[in-house]
Parts: structure tokens; sequence; C-alpha cells
């Protein structure tokens, strides 16, 4: 078991595929023309799977594939056919592009749920943050997840100037479908230029809900990054992820690994443990993966101690989103 000094039990684990990406959204991936990781540089099948069933060992029940755009990388079959084989949770978060070309392969491979990235249900405002003009293609591979008996949760990232008219539009896509919409607060990481203005809190999202839905508030799992509501009468949920007002650390389970193969111990940490590096040194990684759970702060990785207001993002060492995954 893998148990901090926080006494949180580590037992789920984002493995991110790829650091390359079929859209081009800012907050995620800061730069339109980014050199992405040569392919020896990204941990190779057999090492995934290696590393997947290290991690399965020391107690691992869920494993979630990320990206970039998991969907992109080229091996991504084998991957998820070799990972379906361990006795573990297996999950993704894509953008659903290209969610129809693999949908069997989910089948097969026993997942559930897949969440999706959708941060506008307005085709013009998708093209602007995505630099691509697929609204309607991702609408309808959310329709075919849900068609075909997938849980879908969508992720939208909240940043002022740009969805804040269409939180009311997301409450009502949960009237009919049996749909999970979580509102994510805008989060800095490298390049993504965040400010604190363009963050909208999750309480100023409830208070625009509340005025038109009688909102109920549910109870959420342990370990859920969501604090999940519904309105009544609805088919679907509708939830916050509140890093930035309230955060969830003291519950947390999760720990990350990059597409080149380093540790992560926490989003928001800048310590990184090579896995890769040793495993191709012929070496043991159990204890480097224990040791970088031990060294794991109990709040965002030690670099948040001020109230989201008054944080610089030049302070911060971290990647960017497209480089950790999520
Ligand atoms: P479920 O397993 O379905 O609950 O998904 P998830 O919320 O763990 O993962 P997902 O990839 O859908 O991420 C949704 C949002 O939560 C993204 O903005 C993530 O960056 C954020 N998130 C995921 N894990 C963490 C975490 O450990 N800490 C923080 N602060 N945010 C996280
Ligand atoms: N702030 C908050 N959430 C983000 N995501 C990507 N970048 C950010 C950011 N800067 C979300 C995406 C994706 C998930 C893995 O992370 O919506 O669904
Ligand atoms: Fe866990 Fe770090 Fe996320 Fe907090 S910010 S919930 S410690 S990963």
């Amino acid at each position: 078991m893998l148990v901090d000094n926080h006494k949180r039990i580590h037992d789920y684990l984002r493995i991110s595929l790829t650091d390359s990406c079929n859209f081009r959204c800012q907050y995620c991936m800061p730069d339109e023309n980014i050199q992405c990781l040569p392919n020896k540089h990204l941990m190779q099948v057999d090492e995934i799977e290696k590393i997947a069933t290290t991690f399965v060992n020391l107690g691992v029940n869920k494993i979630r594939l990320t990206g970039g755009e998991p969907l992109v990388r080229k091996e991504f079959r084998e991957i998820l056919a070799r990972l379906s084989k361990l006795p573990v949770e297996i999950s993704l978060t894509t953008n659903a592009v290209l969610v129809h070309k693999f949908i069997d392969d989910f089948k097969a491979a026993g997942i559930r749920a897949v969440n999706v990235s959708l941060d506008t249900l307005n085709a013009e405002t998708f093209k602007r943050i995505t630099k691509r003009d697929q609204f309607d293609l991702v609408w309808r591979n959310i329709q075919l997840l849900l068609k075909e008996g997938f849980r879908v949760k969508i992720n939208a990232v909240a940043i002022e100037g740009v969805i804040e008219k269409e939180i009311l539009d997301f409450v009502e896509i949960t009237r009919d479908l049996p749909l999970h919409v979580r509102m994510i607060e805008f989060m800095p990481f490298e390049g993504n230029h965040w400010n604190s203005k363009k963050v909208i809190t999750a309480t100023q999202m409830l208070k625009w809900a509340k005025a038109e839905y009688d909102m109920v508030k549910l109870k959420d799992k342990p370990h859920a990054t969501a604090k999940k509501y519904k309105a009544i009468g609805h088919e679907g949920t509708f939830a916050f992820i509140t890093t930035m007002t309230e955060h969830f650390c003291g519950d947390c389970n999760r720990m990350r690994i990059t597409a080149d193969g380093k540790m992560k111990n926490c989003l928001f940490g800048k310590d990184e443990m090579d896995l890769l590096g040793t495993l191709r040194k012929g070496e043991d990684i159990e204890p480097f993966i224990r040791l970088s759970v031990l060294q794991k702060h109990a709040v965002m990785g030690g670099q948040f101690n001020k109230s989201y207001k008054d944080t610089e993002t030049t302070q911060l060492e971290n990647r960017s989103m497209i480089r950790i995954g999520g």
C-alpha cells in the first residue's frame, strides 16, 4: 500500500500517454507550435505495462489514461488491451473527437466511464477555444457514448470572458440526458495566461444556477474531485471542481505519470521522480515510487500558500497542463 506522511492512501494512478493533442486550447497548450516529445522519450507499450503493474502491486485500483489527448497515441489500442488485463478499473479523459473509432476497444477493455473535456456548447466558441471546427462531431460522440451505456462526465473549464454566459446551458443539458457536468475553476499552469481575475468561482456559478433552478446538494464519493449538485427533476448532475477556492487535498489519493515517464505526486508538485529512466537502467522502480509518495506535500504541492487571489504564476514551478496530463 502507498501511504504518504499525511496518512493518505494512494490508490488512483493517472497515466499520460502522450503530450500531443489534436486540439489547441490555450489554457492547456501554451504554444500552438509546441514541440512534442520524440517517440523514444515516451514510455513504450512494455514500459507502460511494467510501470502500471508495479503500481497495481502496490495497491492501485484505478487507472485513468490522459494526455495530451490519449486517443492520438498511435499505440493506444495495444496499451489499453494490455492494461485491461490488470485487476483495476480503467477510464480515460478525452476530447472525444476520435471516440467513434475506439468505442469497441473501450467495451472490450471493460471501460465503463469516460470523461469528456468540453468547455462550451456553442460551435463558434468551440472553434475559438480549440482552434478546430469539430463541435458537432464531439457532441455526436457524447451521444454515442451515452447510447452505448457509458457513464459520461463533461469537464468544462470555467474561464472569465469565455463561458460565463453558458453556465445555465450546461445545467440545461442535464435535464434530459444522464450527463454529469463538472465546471472546473481555471487553474494556473506554465504558459496558460492564468490570472486570478479569470477564475469564475464555484460559489458564483452556483449562485447563477440557483437563480434559475432548484439545486440540491448530493453526497460526494470519497476522494471525489467534484462537489456534486442536481437540478431537481433533471436526469444528470451538475458539479464543481473547486481547486482554486476550496482545495480537496485532505482526501487526495492521486498520483501521476507523465508521458515521458516522470512520476508526479501532485498536480501542482514541482518534484518529479524519473521512473522511466530508472526502468531503462534496469533498476527497480518501487523504492522510487514509495519515496515520491513520502515526499508529497499536504496541500497543492506546497506551492499555494496564499489565497488564489494573491497567487502569481511567475512564482509557480510546474509544467504546462498538456505535459502533465491533467
Ligand atoms: P473521476 O475519476 O471521474 O472523478 O475524474 P477526475 O476528476 O479524477 O479526473 P479528470 O481527468 O476528469 O479531471 C477533471 C478535473 O479535475 C481536471 O481539471 C483535473 O485537472 C482536475 N483534477 C484531477 N485530479 C486532480 C487532483 O488530484 N487535484 C486537483 N487539484 N485537481 C485534479
Ligand atoms: N484549469 C482547469 N482544468 C484544466 N484542464 C486542462 N487545463 C486546465 C486548467 N488550466 C482540464 C481539462 C481536462 C482535464 C484533464 O483537465 O478540462 O478535462
Ligand atoms: Fe492531491 Fe495535489 Fe490535487 Fe491536492 S492539488 S488534490 S494534493 S494532487
